[in-house]
């Protein structure tokens, strides 16, 4: 049964082709401005770049374009300031800004959308949105670099077991463990470079999907939006979508990293590991079990990864298979974008102080050290570069161990002549270089968690974060 009333329903998008207004059940299952309304300020200052290019090309005159100016700048304040009535049957946050100006302006207002569709308009909006949602990713990315770096100095000396298959594997140095975090957060920074070249490009004045024949400029409005360059074909830059999904990618994968950091961390601070202590503000209770503090920050961080993969997956779908140009099923890219970003925003904002105020728990880390055979492979190491072949010192070094833990002791408190039977080399310099501190201090080559290296790349990062 149609539910329409051409009287109340008939939006302003409709042209005098209807004669029929919509019937409201469309016009609540094709609404956008629940959502999009959050593109507000960019859709104003889109259309207000687009006005004074019609202007400069003498579509428009000066004044008019300054009346449009003015009045959008009028609505812009009315939004910000929660006055402004949105209306659904208005559908979108173009019409619902575009009627508030021809209901001021009337005929001036009626002459904003030359040259240009909604088409190009929301590819415009949100270019600049994403634009500003990566810079806006980018500071909190950096502030988080600096609570990982921020820590390497009082955590200079500690040595951590670190893991593979999450069995212990070899001794680093807790600010090698910051540091291989920052790297991530670095190469994020960098993805989130690379895709804002592709973000910033102007999509404005290719109207619906061909142009238009209006003698528009478009290198004009571009510059004037902040653009670095122009969309070289109309058809291609109305019907995709692809700098929304690589920017989707780009907070996924932040997510990622810092669903690790976070695994990680509620890993070391169960009573099993006792490694770490998260600031109690960043923990919560239980409502049965009093003694209970819970590390609920880190494992939402480590939850909400799932929100952008699938926001990701949504979107990958969504301009699968899709015909060119416009269609609107890219309406539906909004709402995985605005949540990935608010997640990783809200997950980033959170990350930083509590890696800057967690405390390391540096005895019970260093009472267990001994256990795990942490300097095997310095051993192993120690006999290579004494001319023992890899594969002989492998095995050799293997049976040590299976001899230390037979008698249930380090490597350290087995006695010389267990280590000669295994390999003549082996003299009583052997226990220089057992232990963890030993092991670590062993270690030489680029990149790896030689204090001397460690000490070179903290140097190096606190001059790019502009630490002391
Ligand atoms: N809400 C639409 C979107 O997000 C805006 C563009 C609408 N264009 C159209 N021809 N209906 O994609």
């Amino acid at each position: 049964m149609s539910q329409s009333n051409p009287a109340s329903r008939s939006s302003p998008a409709q042209s005098g082709v209807f004669s029929t207004g919509t019937d409201a059940r469309v016009e609540k299952f094709t609404e956008s401005i629940s959502f999009d309304r959050r593109l507000y300020a960019h859709d104003i200052q889109g259309s207000i770049g687009h006005a004074q290019m019609l202007a400069d090309v003498g579509v428009l005159t000066a004044d008019e374009a300054n009346q449009i100016e003015a009045t959008l700048n009028e609505i812009l304040k009315e939004i910000e300031s929660g006055q402004f009535p949105f209306r659904e049957d208005l559908e979108d946050v173009h019409m619902n800004i575009e009627k508030a100006l021809v209901d001021r302006l009337g005929d001036i207002g009626r002459k904003l959308h030359t040259g240009r569709s909604r088409n190009d308009q929301i590819a415009t909006d949100t270019r600049m949105w994403v634009r500003d949602a990566i810079d806006h990713i980018d500071t909190l990315l950096v502030d988080l670099q600096k609570s990982f770096v921020g820590r390497c100095k009082q955590d200079a000396d500690t040595i951590l077991p670190a893991y593979t298959h999450m069995q212990r594997a070899q001794p680093v140095l807790a600010p090698h463990y910051w540091l291989a975090y920052t790297e991530k957060l670095e190469r994020d920074r960098q993805r989130l470079a690379d895709c804002r070249k592709r973000v910033n490009i102007c999509s404005l004045g290719t109207a619906a999907l061909a142009g238009t024949t209006i003698p528009i400029d478009r290198e004009n409005v571009a510059k004037r939006l902040g653009f670095e360059g122009v969309a070289a074909n109309s058809l291609d830059v109305s019907s995709d979508r692809d700098y929304i999904v690589e920017f989707a990618f780009c907070l996924t994968m932040i997510a990622e990293h810092l669903s690790t950091w976070a695994d990680e961390w509620v890993l070391w601070s169960t009573v099993e590991y006792d490694f770490i202590q998260i600031e109690q503000q960043f923990c919560t209770g239980s409502s049965i079990m009093p003694q209970k503090i819970n590390p609920d920050v880190c494992e939402l961080i480590r939850g909400k990864s799932a929100r952008t993969i699938g926001n990701l997956q949504s979107l990958l779908v969504l301009i699968k298979g899709l015909p060119l140009a416009y269609n609107r099923d890219l309406q539906e890219d909004k709402e995985p974008l605005f949540d990935s970003f608010d997640t990783v925003a809200a997950c980033l904002e959170l990350a930083a102080p509590i890696v800057a105020g967690a405390t390391l728990n540096v005895e019970t880390i260093n009472s267990r050290l001994d256990r795990g055979f942490l300097d095997a492979t310095t051993l192993m190491e120690f006999l290579i570069k004494q001319g023992t072949p890899q594969r002989t010192a492998h095995h050799q070094i293997g049976s040590l161990v299976a001899l230390a833990m037979k008698r249930k002791c380090r490597l350290c408190d087995l006695e010389l002549a267990d280590f000669q039977a295994e390999n003549s080399i082996l003299s009583e310099n052997v226990y220089e270089i057992l232990g963890v501190d030993k092991a670590v201090a062993a270690f030489q080559s680029y990149g790896s968690t030689s204090p001397l290296e460690v000490e070179k790349q903290v140097t190096r990062w606190k001059k790019q974060l502009n630490l002391n």
